[in-house]
């Protein structure tokens, strides 16, 4: 006993860093973002990727790259756009004077036009094969914060996006930790997200999830189907209907373990595969859809994650297109909700949640007729609070207060 109450007070402190963290309700309409991935050799050209995006009402995409061609196409568009420094060119970065370079040849000529809401520094850095990135990263994302600043940018979030791999355990949710080996960098790199209020990126893939261990986990909570079972944190007694919310609150707490508070954690990239290899258990078009219909329906109703249930989980869907020359197994090339030739892979069925208009879909999407589609976008103004998860928060708080009252 003697041991196990310091453990459950420090829980508490970091419980209420959450509680504090989470009252902000940002009125503003809100849309789900996508991944723009191009590698491959047959996609539309941006300027019909951005009618594309128009018909779906998507307002918020990202690139891998600073692709003049996007950049420019998307000028005077209604879309936020937030694009990637390549890995390659991290450790240029390094350097004051060549990250102020970069910013200057990449980003300003198209601002203000083009809506370049957010400068993502390298993707996976921390999980990246070659560990020599990782000791950029942050002088690299200094440096363009500094940079944007200093030519009149300070808005523009800068921030890397990390596999979930970045987790020593994350299962349940509550245990939650970073691995150790990454620790010393990812201090200063929160240190950075804290001081200048940006979120934690997580790319969190449910599918990897379950083909590692189809006999084990339901797929409907997996999938994120309504009134799945579930499972209940056992620390936290919170419940939770699908797993993506489970990797994003496994995040949160890692995030709390280091110290940090205030943080918000963003989903940069999910999705499933429509199409996979005979041993990528659960890729199919079925799946796929479900999967992405079920976001959808989450997104629609301004869901957050148990832990936070009244801060908006931010999500970017991986992906708008397969991309034919994705190297490794089938399902990296089949991510995609269009074709190439921006036809549906599937019908993720968005009139089930939408209630939008669908007259302006036919021109530019060849097998879209007007009953698949269309609005991604949800018209609250409000984010949603989910008094159910929050009282079962506040029920738990108040029994380890009582814990901490009676035996410390
Ligand atoms: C688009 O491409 C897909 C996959 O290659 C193909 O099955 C489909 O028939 C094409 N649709 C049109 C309208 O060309």
């Amino acid at each position: 006993m003697a041991t196990f109450i310091p453990t459950l007070a420090i829980t508490y402190i970091f419980l209420a860093f959450f509680l504090s963290s989470d009252i902000g309700i940002i009125p503003r309409v809100e849309s789900l973002g996508i991944n723009y991935g191009q590698v491959a050799n047959n996609l539309p050209p941006p300027d019909k990727v951005l009618e594309l995006l128009s018909t779906l009402r998507l307002t918020k995409t990202r690139i891998y790259d600073t692709n003049p061609q996007i950049l420019s196409a998307f000028a005077n568009s209604n879309i936020e756009i937030i694009v990637t420094v390549e890995n390659e060119i991290l450790s240029q970065l390094d350097d004051p004077q060549q990250a102020l370079q970069w910013v200057t040849s990449h980003i300003i000529p198209y601002l203000p036009e083009t809506k370049i809401t957010g400068i993502q520094v390298g993707n996976e850095v921390f999980t990246d094969d070659d560990e020599t990135l990782l000791e950029h990263l942050v002088p690299a994302v200094i440096n363009i914060h500094n940079a944007l600043t200093r030519l009149g940018y300070p808005n523009i979030q800068v921030s890397t996006p990390s596999s979930l791999a970045v987790l020593e355990n994350s299962y349940p949710p509550s245990a939650g930790s970073f691995k150790s080996e990454i620790n010393g960098i990812m201090y200063q790199f929160l240190n950075f997200l804290q001081s200048t209020k940006t979120p934690f990126w997580i790319n969190a893939y449910p599918f990897f999830a379950y083909e590692d261990e189809p006999s084990t986990i339901p797929l409907d909570y997996v999938l994120g189907n309504p009134n799945n079972v579930g499972m209940v944190d056992p620390s936290t007694k919170l419940h939770y209907d699908n797993m993506l919310y489970a990797m994003v609150d496994a995040v949160y707490f890692a995030i709390a373990k280091m110290g940090f508070r205030g943080i918000e954690v963003r989903v940069s990239e999910t999705g499933w595969p429509s199409k996979g290899d005979t041993n990528e258990v659960g890729a199919s078009p079925q799946n796929a859809a479900t999967y992405n219909r079920n976001l959808l329906r989450r997104q629609m109703a301004n869901e957050g994650t148990p832990l936070t249930p009244r801060t908006r989980l931010e999500v970017y869907l991986f992906a708008l297109f397969n991309e034919d020359m994705k190297p490794g197994p089938t399902s990296e090339r089949n991510y995609g909700l269009f074709q190439p030739n921006e036809s549906m892979t599937y019908n993720v069925g968005l009139t089930t949640v939408s209630t939008a208009s669908t007259s302006t879909s036919t021109s530019t999407s060849p097998s879209s007729s007007s009953a698949t589609t269309i609005s991604l976008t949800s018209s609250a103004t409000k984010t949603k609070v989910a008094p159910k998860e929050y009282q079962s928060l506040v029920y738990w708080m108040f029994v380890h207060l009582m814990i901490l009252i009676l035996y410390v």
